[in-house]
């Protein structure tokens, strides 16, 4: 158990004792509490990043050489190529069947962007039925059943501050229909914020202002929270990963799974075409030879616009944040325990306590958020695929409360794609002046997982504008 003299003796050599300014007023549970608190603080590591990442901001270290990373494309023309991909898929359906698949779902983010009180993944996003975004994925993974034959267990990522809440919603919904031992839960690592003194800040007087350790911490999380070992009882040789807030992924998808196993890739990610130069989007580059991806903010504006002879961005590939793991990549990254991915600093807005006790509710940034990436472990695979996907098909992230990347411009690309898969197996749909669907179209997971799961399922009848239509 934590003494206040140890921690007292810790603190000083780091010089952060102020954390332990308002204990006597503590009652002794709080005490207790904050004495655990400090005890968890990795100090010699924040010792190494205060200098380099909160007391100075450091210039992206960026290599002499950067080019564009080779992409495969998401319908090859070559014929050659195009056999290829139908034995891939074939390889991926495979692998589902045999239940060699698992999905992996970040979900620790504190969603500030979005002001949305509760786990992200709580968020109803769908145009007609409202579901969540975690029974958007639970019927993914519930319809690879039906249309692979596979069992996809899914690990979901909490944060230490949103794990009850989520381990609750999904208790309360009956895990949407998914066998309760298929979903695993486990939270992420976190880490203190600093102010930019290099102090730790206190967001209460027994409370230190945590933040979670970012995506990358999922890697040493899996570990260790035992979730790696209950892949590899169940024999998972692929790990599907996404983030919590694009209703349109494709949980698990044969075609990439089969690439990635093809290939005998360690590490792979599914790219699109960026809308513009500056898109926020991280860049996908050839480093030392090696698959990196560059973050948009990291990647001078001279290259982000750099064009090719015909005229198309040279960096043109920006990743979505979807991946794939060999089981044995994430084991050789966690050999020792953890995976010591670089961490990147964030300037946010903290409420904390000033050295006065008095509670500050900051309206510009002041404290530094220190987070690891998982793309930063794209370098380190042997092999890796680079899979273009399409827009419509797969990317509508819900990030903001208004304008792009919101849950307007998301209910608007949701329909979309609904409508253009009801056309595709010949339903006539209502479109607008602007040539937009005019009907509310949602469709389950459970009725098709991409366009050509409806051929020869619909009625080719006609819906009326403002008619509302659901396919489950
Ligand atoms: C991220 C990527 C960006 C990519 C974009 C695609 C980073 C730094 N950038 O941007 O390259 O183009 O998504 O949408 O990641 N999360 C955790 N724990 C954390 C932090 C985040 O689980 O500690 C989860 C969130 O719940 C969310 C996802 O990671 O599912 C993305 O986090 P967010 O901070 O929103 O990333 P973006 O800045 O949007």
């Amino acid at each position: 158990m934590a003494t206040y003299q140890d921690a007292l003796a810790v603190l000083r050599r780091h010089g952060q004792e102020h954390l332990l300014g308002f204990c006597g007023e503590l009652p002794a549970q709080g005490r207790q509490g904050l004495l655990e608190q400090i005890q968890s603080i990795d100090f010699d590591q924040l010792d190494r990043l205060i200098p380099t990442h909160v007391l100075s901001s450091p210039a992206p270290q960026l290599p002499r050489e950067i080019v564009p990373a080779p992409v495969l494309p998401a319908a090859p023309r070559d014929p050659a190529a195009q056999a290829a991909y139908a034995q891939a898929r074939r390889r991926g359906r495979e692998a589902i069947a045999a239940g060699r698949v698992a999905a992996l779902v970040v979900a620790g983010g504190d969603g500030t962007r979005l002001g949305f009180a509760g786990p992200k993944g709580s968020l109803p996003v769908t145009p007609v039925r409202r579901k969540t975004l975690f029974q958007v994925f639970a019927e993914g993974l519930l319809a690879c059943r039906r249309f692979y034959g596979g069992n996809v267990p899914w690990y979901i990522m909490t944060s230490p501050a949103n794990d009850a809440a989520t381990r609750e919603f999904f208790a309360r919904n009956k895990f949407f229909g998914l066998p309760a031992e298929d979903v695993f839960f486990f939270a992420q690592g976190r880490m203190p914020a600093l102010g930019r003194d290099g102090k730790i800040l206190l967001a209460d007087k027994g409370l230190i202002a945590w933040n979670p350790d970012g995506h990358g911490g999922s890697v040493t999380a899996l570990r260790r929270s035992g979730a790696l070992d209950d892949m590899a009882r169940r024999q998972i040789e692929v790990i599907s990963y996404f983030q919590v807030d694009n209703p349109l992924v494709h949980c698990v998808d044969p075609l990439f799974v089969g690439l990635h196993l093809e290939a005998g890739a360690e590490m792979s990610a599914k790219a699109l075409p960026k809308r513009d130069p500056l898109e926020k989007l991280g860049n996908f580059c050839l480093v030392d030879g090696k698959a990196t991806v560059i973050e948009y903010s990291d990647l001078p504006e001279e290259l982000a616009r750099a064009t090719r002879p015909d005229g198309t961005l040279k960096f043109s590939a920006g990743s979505i944040a979807i991946h794939l793991f060999s089981r044995g990549f994430l084991e050789k990254l966690t050999a020792g325990g953890e995976c010591r991915l670089p961490f990147h600093r964030a300037l946010k807005k903290a409420p904390c306590l000033a050295p006065t006790g008095v509670r500050i509710q900051p309206d510009q940034p002041n404290a530094v958020k220190l987070e690891m990436f998982v793309f930063d472990a794209l370098p380190l695979a042997k092999e890796t695929v680079i899979l273009e996907t399409l827009r419509d098909e797969e990317f509508s992230p819900v990030k903001n409360s208004t304008g792009e990347d919101s849950l307007a411009t998301c209910l608007h690309d949701q329909v979309r794609r609904a409508a253009r898969w009801l056309e595709n197996a010949g339903l006539r749909l209502p479109r607008d002046a602007a040539g937009q669907p005019a009907a509310a179209v949602e469709i389950s997971p459970l009725a098709a997982l991409e366009a050509d799961d409806l051929i020869g399922k619909i009625h080719p009848e006609r819906i009326q504008a403002g008619q509302e239509l659901y396919l489950e």
